[in-house]
């Protein structure tokens, strides 16, 4: 079959070394920082099943829309959307490429900090708890934030240089495993300090009546997106380095079960902590307060063993951060590869330098931090998932064919489709909706009175 990308494109050396590249790309900051604050402010165990029906319903169809479109092409986004869709799709690539680069610029810093508290948890312990708050104000914003996220896209560029087996495979393969083990022995030693168990009925506590509401709805969807990384050409573009041969259903079910899995398991880490110490009753106010500023101190009041389960979850949650930068880079690099046929090491250079600098901005700035994530990681995700499910439901000749290849039956394909034109597009609309929505307000509040 010919392929747009010809025969010199690298593939991933094995199915293991794909899914756990995927894997990575999902389970990152969002897992942790965002999923069980969510959950818990959200309606707990009702959040949960909201959370788990918006990926059936809404991100597995479009994870397996673009595997589709990435495998079927052999091509980054900008030239995968032409080879299904024609030039006109091309913009939409282009969006891709700008989304990575927004959302890498700003999830970097939030990297650099996580990097901070690893290498400070390891080398010196954690602070006083009282001086938690004034530690994390003084060191998220400003030349010190800047220097770390410097530090955090060096690392970066330095695995994605070395290319989809050499670099992205060869390091996913060794972190993934590091990252699961880490996770399940945080969540062992959690349960067995004494406050576990209202840690646990705190996280399940069940609310329907608050998961009615449509920022809720809202919620869910963007971060079923955010954390599943859909929507901005990341799984389309690791997809594009597959051959044949795979089984897309089969790989998007474990990407999905597996980020699930380490959300959910981030929250049976961090709920028994926070009310191990009493700190509960600092979990609400901001998400990146929970996991900077309040389960710093819960570390620190448990005195020696703190420093080492702090260390040990901070080096889980940069693992997890890594992996996710990776493949936001790969977008930007691999478009930038494929269109001015640069040579790879140029053009990781260029791409994370420009990245670097733009994301500045948000590294001495919380609050265009948090614009950069409104925009980059909710609306232009969401709108890119929108655009992908009309690409594969109604533009993309022959989506069935290309799904299907790599599995035995093709009877349910058409049921994706039917998901594709019509569910999915109607749930991403009122989403959108109320998206633009809270951004104007939320620019509005930024710059006005
Ligand atoms: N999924 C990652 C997380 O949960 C972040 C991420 C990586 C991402 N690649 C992405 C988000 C692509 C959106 C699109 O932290």
């Amino acid at each position: 079959m010919a392929t747009a990308g010809g025969g010199s494109r690298e593939t991933f050396s094995s199915k293991l070394g794909f899914t756990l590249a995927a894997v990575g790309s999902a389970v990152g900051l969002g897992n942790m920082w965002r999923f069980s604050y969510m959950a818990a402010e959200n309606g707990g165990a009702a959040f949960v099943m909201l959370y788990i029906l918006m990926t059936a319903l809404v991100g597995l169809p479009v994870m397996l829309a673009e595997m589709t479109i990435g495998r079927g092409a052999r091509n980054s986004p900008i030239k995968a959307l032409a080879h299904f869709g024609g030039t006109a799709w091309q913009p939409l690539g282009l969006l891709f490429v700008a989304a990575g680069v927004i959302i890498l610029s700003y999830y970097a810093v939030i990297a650099g900090w996580t990097a901070r508290y690893a290498v400070e948890g390891v080398v010196f312990g954690f602070l006083d708890p009282s001086k938690s708050a004034d530690y994390f104000t003084q060191i998220a914003s400003g030349p010190q934030a800047a220097m770390w996220h410097v530090a955090v896209m060096i690392v970066a560029s330095s695995i994605v240089v070395g290319g989809i087996r050499g670099g992205i495979e060869r390091v996913s393969l060794i972190l993934m495993p590091v990252l699961a083990l880490l996770i399940v022995g945080l969540a062992i030693y959690a349960s067995t300090l004494s406050g576990a168990g209202e840690g646990y009925t705190y996280y399940f506590s069940t609310d329907f009546k608050s998961i009615l509401k449509a920022e809720v709805l809202q919620d869910a969807a963007g971060q079923a997106f955010f954390s599943l990384s859909l929507g901005m050409g990341a799984i389309l573009t690791y997809s594009s380095y597959l051959s044949r041969d795979h089984h897309l259903p089969n790989e998007s079910l474990m990407i999905a079960v597996s980020d699930f899995g380490v959300a959910f398991m981030a929250g049976m880490v961090i709920f028994p902590i926070l009310f191990a110490f009493g700190l509960q009753n600092q979990v609400s106010g901001s998400t990146l307060g929970t996991l900077f500023i309040t389960l710093p101190s819960a570390f620190a009041h448990m005195g020696g063993a703190g420093r080492i389960i702090g260390s040990l979850f901070f080096i889980a949650l940069l693992v997890g951060a890594i992996t996710s930068m990776i493949s936001l880079l790969e977008v930007v690099v691999s478009s930038v590869i494929d269109t001015l046929k640069w040579p790879r090491k140029r053009a990781v250079v260029v791409a994370a330098v420009c990245i670097t600098l733009f994301g500045l901005p948000a590294a001495f700035d919380i609050n265009i931090l948090g614009l950069m994530d409104q925009i980059g990681g909710n609306v232009m995700l969401v709108f890119g998932g929108l655009m992908l499910s009309l690409f594969v439901g109604w533009a993309m000749p022959d989506a069935i064919d290309e799904v299907s290849a790599g599995t035995s039956g093709i009877k349910w394909f058409f049921l994706w489709r039917g998901l594709l034109r019509f569910v999915v597009p109607a749930v991403l609309l009122f989403v959108m909706y109320f998206l633009i929505v809270g951004t104007v307000n939320m620019i509005g509040n930024m710059f006005g009175s």
